[in-house]
């Protein structure tokens, strides 16, 4: 394959600041065969970038760190967070400042989920290889790093341990390699994963979930809504913790599961149809050159930042 015709509109977007550390910058059209895009981070080209692209946490403390004003008429301020409004702070700065959002929530400009299914049929690369390979010989697990006692999923992970064994891996249980491959490889042997947010809001709904997707494992999840959960994956890819009405009741559930190989199959059979995409950040800063080259020429704004954000 080479390049399409130059004469397609070019995008250049700047990376203001690298949002997770400095890294080799992407090449759109190598790597996801996204044509007529420049992803720099050489503050030199500030004057003809397309769009600019602001990680929130780097602007937290005030707008000191934002680009200089007044800024390039046509260009667009992309704001960009991945972390939960619970995480996010100093939101109320931001009104009327940035032109385009980025992040988890389905309705952003730039829409970039954590993770998402994609239909395979049964074709060769569906999730279920994974699920025929596994021998799971253990119930439950959770990994948490960050252990708060204010968090829903430290109560809740207290009550669960009551009936059921639930094995700790992480900061606060046992030693764990970091990185994704090491968590679905540990997930390989269960059954069950905790996969709880470390805060309930609308679309947040991390790797956490992703990784016991892709390991085999089903997903106990806390965080938003049994609603929001079926935008991503079928009503029975996981289990709700609001699916039950005591906390005794979902163990209970649990349980059975283990010993019912037809009830692990409903949970289990939709993986022949999916397999799960987990955007790369490269990935998601090409994705922002689509946006911006789709509504270059349209002004657009984010008018409250917080009040959108946090709802
Ligand atoms: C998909 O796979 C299942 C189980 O392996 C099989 O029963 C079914 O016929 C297949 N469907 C198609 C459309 O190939
Ligand atoms: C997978 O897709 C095929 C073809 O659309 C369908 O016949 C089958 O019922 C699906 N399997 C599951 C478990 O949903
Ligand atoms: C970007 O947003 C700012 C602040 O709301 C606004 O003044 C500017 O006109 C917008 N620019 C574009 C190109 O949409």
């Amino acid at each position: 394959m080479s390049p399409p015709s130059p004469r397609l509109s070019h995008i250049t977007i700047l990376l203001w600041v690298h949002p997770f550390g400095v890294a080799p910058l992407p090449d759109c059209w190598k790597q996801f065969q996204i044509h007529g895009c420049t992803i720099t981070d050489d503050k030199h080209a500030y004057r003809q970038a397309d769009a600019v692209i602001i990680h929130h946490r780097d602007v937290v403390k005030g707008r000191a760190r934002l680009p200089p004003e007044p800024r390039p008429r046509s260009q667009k301020w992309i704001w960009l967070n991945h972390e939960s409004p619970t995480y996010s702070p100093g939101l109320q700065k931001y009104d009327r400042v940035f032109n385009l959002t980025l992040s988890y929530r389905v309705d952003s400009d730039i829409y970039v989920p954590y993770g998402h299914l994609i239909p395979v049929g049964n074709s060769s690369g569906s999730l279920d290889q994974t699920t025929s390979l596994r021998r799971p010989s253990r119930l439950l697990a959770w990994v948490v790093s960050h252990w708060s006692a204010s968090h829903a999923r430290v109560s809740f992970y207290n009550e669960l341990k009551r009936y059921v064994n639930i094995d700790v891996y992480g900061r606060a249980g046992k030693p764990l390699k970091k990185g994704r491959e090491a968590v679905q490889e540990m997930l390989r042997d269960y059954m069950f994963y905790l996969a709880m947010e470390n805060s309930q809001h609308t679309d947040y709904i991390t790797e956490k979930l992703w990784n016991a997707v892709r390991a085999g494992a089903i997903p106990v999840v806390l965080g938003p809504s049994r609603q929001n959960y079926e935008r991503l994956l079928p009503p029975e890819a996981f289990i709700h913790v609001d699916d039950f009405p005591t906390v005794e009741e979902l163990a209970q559930y649990l349980n059975k599961v283990k010993q019912n190989p037809d009830l692990m199959k409903h949970h289990l059979s939709w993986r022949q149809n999916y397999s799960v995409h987990q955007m790369t950040h490269d990935e998601k800063f090409c994705q922002a050159c689509e946006v911006v080259r789709r509504t270059r020429g349209q002004t657009s704004e984010v008018p409250h930042l917080k009040d959108w954000f946090c709802s």
